[in-house]
């Protein structure tokens, strides 16, 4: 069996209750680098990943600089159109331009860097007020004006801030302007990537804090991409772990960092510090040796092979299929049980 004829399983069907509110099936993205005269090479920036994310939960996203996180959220929102795979939102896959429009009135995103991602020639009341025009949103100026301010409590600002310029504002302030704007649709589902990781340190919980709050509230789903493991911790019912473009393990939030089952997530999760000595020593620093491949040229059957201290010929030749290790736990690697045992 060759690489290219796995493909990632399709989780078993879940009861109507627990309906996912999204399921990302066998999901491709793959860019077209140009490599010389007339020649071009797939760069797999997404590479076949399939998961749900349940109403009302907040998935994590995790793995190092370049493995695909970001590339996946903006594919999953059809920012970028699918190389393959499916997009299915409340039972209905995304086809054709009409479902697009129809799903981004449901699924926004919120970006890393507040500074870069709203236009500081625009007053707040314009940037939250943008999305209200392009969807129509009100019926006249009044009400416009009360969903702006509406908008702006949710994100603890108050109403003397509308006239202001997003570059007045401090970067914890510009990152509640980006999140009143992306609550402007009233959606259900949002893309979180890395929105505290350009704030200070101090100002990072709060916002955490707002991110949750929002959630309780407006009944929010969220798929939440950090570098940090301890703030996706802190957020996160369940985690997914990304290794050059393929998902390497999915698992509930507190069981991926006591008992990481893939060597990548131990990797990963071994770094994070732990307050308890005992936990702390179970928890053995794994340093991972060599550099991440370039998704170029990614390395052929198990993607992690070239780092893996477990790795074994099987592991160079075959891609490990991402199966259900245990109720509710994915794992993309063949000798999980054996490592594991
Ligand atoms: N528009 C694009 N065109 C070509 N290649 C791209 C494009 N966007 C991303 N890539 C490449 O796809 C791969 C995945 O990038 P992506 O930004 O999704 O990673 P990431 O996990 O979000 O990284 P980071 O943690 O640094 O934000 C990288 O190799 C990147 O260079
Ligand atoms: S399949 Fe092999 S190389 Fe890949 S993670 Fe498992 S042991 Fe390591
Ligand atoms: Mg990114």
């Amino acid at each position: 069996m060759t690489q290219d004829t796995i493909t990632a399983p399709v989780p078993t069907e879940p009861s109507a209750k627990e309906q996912p509110l999204i399921r990302v099936r066998s999901l491709k993205q793959y860019f077209n680098i140009n490599t010389g005269f007339f020649q071009s090479r797939p760069l797999k920036a997404v590479d076949d990943i399939s998961f749900d994310i349940r109403a009302g939960e907040t998935l994590g996203l995790v793995g190092e600089s370049g493995c695909g996180k970001t590339t996946a959220g903006r594919t999953i929102l059809h920012l970028y159109q699918p190389t393959a795979g499916e997009i299915i939102y409340r039972g209905k896959t995304i086809r054709t331009r009409e479902d697009v429009q129809e799903f981004r009135t449901h699924a926004t995103m919120v970006f890393q860097d507040p500074y870069s991602s709203l236009d500081p020639r625009m007053t707040v009341e314009d940037i939250i007020g943008e999305p209200l025009d392009v969807h129509h949103i009100y019926r006249n100026p009044k009400e416009r004006r009360e969903r702006i301010l509406e908008l702006m409590e949710h994100v603890g600002l108050n109403s003397e801030h509308a006239a202001r310029y997003a570059h007045e504002f401090s970067g914890g302030q510009r990152q509640r302007v980006g999140i009143a704007r992306a609550l402007a649709v009233s959606p259900d589902f949002i893309v979180c990537d890395e929105p505290v990781s350009a704030l200070d340190v101090s100002i990072q919980a709060q916002v955490i804090n707002m991110f949750d709050e929002l959630q309780d509230k407006l009944g929010l789903t969220y798929l939440f991409i950090a570098h940090d493991l301890l703030v996706v911790r802190h957020i996160s019912d369940r985690i997914a772990v990304m290794y050059l473009g393929k998902m390497v393990e999915l698992a509930d939030s507190g069981e991926i960092y006591s008992r990481p089952l893939h060597p990548y997530s131990k990797a990963l999760m071994s770094a994070v510090p732990v307050p308890d000595p005992k936990a702390a020593r179970a928890n053995q620093r794994i340093t991972l040796t060599g550099e991440i491949p370039s998704p170029l040229n990614a390395p052929g059957g198990c993607p992690f092979h070239t780092r893996c201290p477990y790795a074994n010929a099987r592991c160079t030749e075959l891609m490990p299929e991402f199966r259900e290790l245990e109720k509710g736990r994915f794992v993309a690697c063949h000798r999980a049980e054996e490592i594991n045992g």
